[in-house]
């Protein structure tokens, strides 16, 4: 009964969840319709004409990108993963595999047309591209390797980074809400935006370490025979 409850509780919790992931999702799908469209560079910025190479790295970014958001969530339930392993490797291979395209082609398409708010957040980005591809090819050795205590790290880690795109967006829809956009321009060069280059997953890594040494001293009561 117990576990009946606590399976309801945390399936509303996901449909929840999902449902704030909605509209990101849904725009998602419609610019990868653009990425397809033989007028890409008409209807968006992210387009140009004769640029093959990152336009088309665009839109593999954005399907790959918008499939790791939809999927990620899933992995962390542990009623899954604890009864139904083979999902959660199955499900695992797909997740690194979708992180390590969403971050290539992203960084692919960094050096070629940079990005709406100049050098600044080019670089956080493209930072941004190399802790995910990091976290991705992490996750995948400690499986293989069978290191469950590192495992679980960078699984954490690869969650919150997979969350990045969205939690940027949810930081600028939370504070535009809150201010009217203090602090924040047009072209990305206010002070609330540079912030923002960082901010979306820069303090979850930090807060991730937080909980990452506690659980294991915890555990383990000793730092330095941990992992
Ligand atoms: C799950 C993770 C991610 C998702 C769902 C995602 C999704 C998207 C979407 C939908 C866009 C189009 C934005 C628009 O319509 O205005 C976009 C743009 C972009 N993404 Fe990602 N992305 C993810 C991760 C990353 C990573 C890791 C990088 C770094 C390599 C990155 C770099 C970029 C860049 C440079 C742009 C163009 C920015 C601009 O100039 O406006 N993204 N992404």
């Amino acid at each position: 009964m117990g576990m009946l409850k606590s399976g309801v509780v945390s399936g509303l919790l996901l449909a929840l969840f999902y449902l704030t992931l909605l509209p990101f999702v849904v725009h998602g799908f419609g610019m990868i319709g653009v990425g397809l469209s033989d007028k890409a560079a008409t209807q968006s910025y992210l387009f140009a004409d004769g640029q093959i190479v990152a336009n088309t790295a665009m839109t593999l970014h954005i399907l790959a990108g918008t499939l790791l958001l939809m999927l990620v969530p899933l992995q962390l339930l542990n009623g899954l993963r604890l009864r139904y392993n083979r999902f959660h490797r199955a499900l695992g291979t797909g997740l690194v595999a979708l992180a390590l395209m969403t971050g290539a082609a992203g960084m692919t398409y960094i050096p070629l047309r940079g990005t709406i708010g100049g050098p600044v957040m080019s670089a956080a980005f493209f930072l941004y591209g190399l802790c995910l591809f990091t976290a991705a090819l992490m996750v995948a050795r400690m499986a293989l390797t069978g290191d469950r205590a590192r495992h679980w790290s960078w699984g954490l880690r690869l969650f919150w980074l997979a969350l990045g795109s969205w939690l940027y967006r949810v930081h600028y829809t939370l504070w535009y809400l809150a201010t009217g956009g203090l602090g924040s321009e047009p072209d990305f060069s206010g002070p609330f935006d540079l912030v923002q280059n960082f901010a979306f997953y820069v303090p979850y890594l930090l807060a991730v370490q937080v909980w990452i040494v506690r659980r294991r001293s915890g555990h383990q009561g000793d730092l330095f025979t941990g992992p």
